[in-house]
């Protein structure tokens, strides 16, 4: 199994990508932290999913976009697996709303989950790992647009440009401690961030058009990806993102 024993904090891991994730690294060994704010029966079914698949899994109460929180994620992936291997930093939100109308706390709300919480994870897991010795890794699920413009997604696309800089500078930072910061930057995933795009047959059809190979990826896809990132087959990649997008960055309609 390629993450047999590991341990693995995944926030905003009770929904769409999230659980995807805990599943697929539950499935090849791995110990999952969890957190909720306020779903803590999904949370129940997302651990009994991982246990399911073969790995353990923990839920924690914790609003992510709080340091005092993630430091009990944590703890908790300390108390119950004795260490951290990896921090996902996974949780993330989206206003679809233009620069004109974003609201103050719109825009907060944005950087504290996205990015925030991205940033003082980070800082704590690096922290543990530089404590137990070793190494360890951070994946930051960012967007392709950390890098790719969204009209009407300001707040949301500003966040994933700060992730874009996180994994930059940190992973150049924590290199020395042979701690690796990598960025996976996911296309349009079906998930309930897209729901108003999913529930209208015309913004879908226009979003498949879109994209070169034609349709939305599957929450595993991305999976699949952290699942490989995270096994030790990846252990040369740092400061630096993979899009796993479906061609849609490079799309052009060749006129
Ligand atoms: C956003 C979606 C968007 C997709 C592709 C994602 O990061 O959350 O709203 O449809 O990127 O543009």
């Amino acid at each position: 199994m390629l993450l047999d024993g590991k341990t693995i904090i995944v926030t905003g891991g009770n929904s769409g990508i999230g659980a995807a994730i805990v599943v697929a690294a539950a499935a090849e060994g791995a110990n999952v932290v969890i957190d909720y704010v306020v779903h803590p029966d999904e949370t129940k079914e997302c651990i009994e999913a991982a246990e399911k698949a073969g790995g353990k899994a923990v839920g924690v109460q914790a609003d992510v976009s709080k340091v005092d929180d993630l430091q009990k994620m944590l703890q908790a992936a300390l108390d119950n697996f004795g260490r951290l291997d990896v921090l996902v930093n996974n949780a993330g939100i989206e206003t679809r709303s233009s620069v004109l109308d974003t609201t103050e706390e719109q825009y907060q709300r944005v950087m504290d989950i996205n990015l925030k919480s991205a940033f003082f994870g980070t800082q704590l897991a690096a922290k543990q790992f530089i404590a137990q010795g070793g190494g360890g890794l951070v994946l930051n699920i960012s967007s392709v647009h950390e890098d790719w413009p969204m009209p009407g997604n300001t707040p949301y696309c500003v966040s994933k440009g700060g992730m874009r800089m996180l994994a930059r500078t940190a992973g150049v930072e924590l290199g020395p401690h042979d701690i690796r910061v990598v960025n996976i930057g996911p296309g349009a995933v079906a998930t309930p961030i897209n729901k108003s795009t999913i529930d209208d047959p015309e913004k879908l059809a226009a979003l498949n058009a879109a994209i070169p190979m034609g349709r939305m990826a599957d929450p595993q896809e991305i999976a699949d990806v952290v699942v490989f990132l995270a096994s030790g087959k990846a252990a040369y990649l740092t400061s630096t993102t993979v899009f796993v997008d479906g061609g849609i960055m490079q799309g052009s309609v060749g006129l």
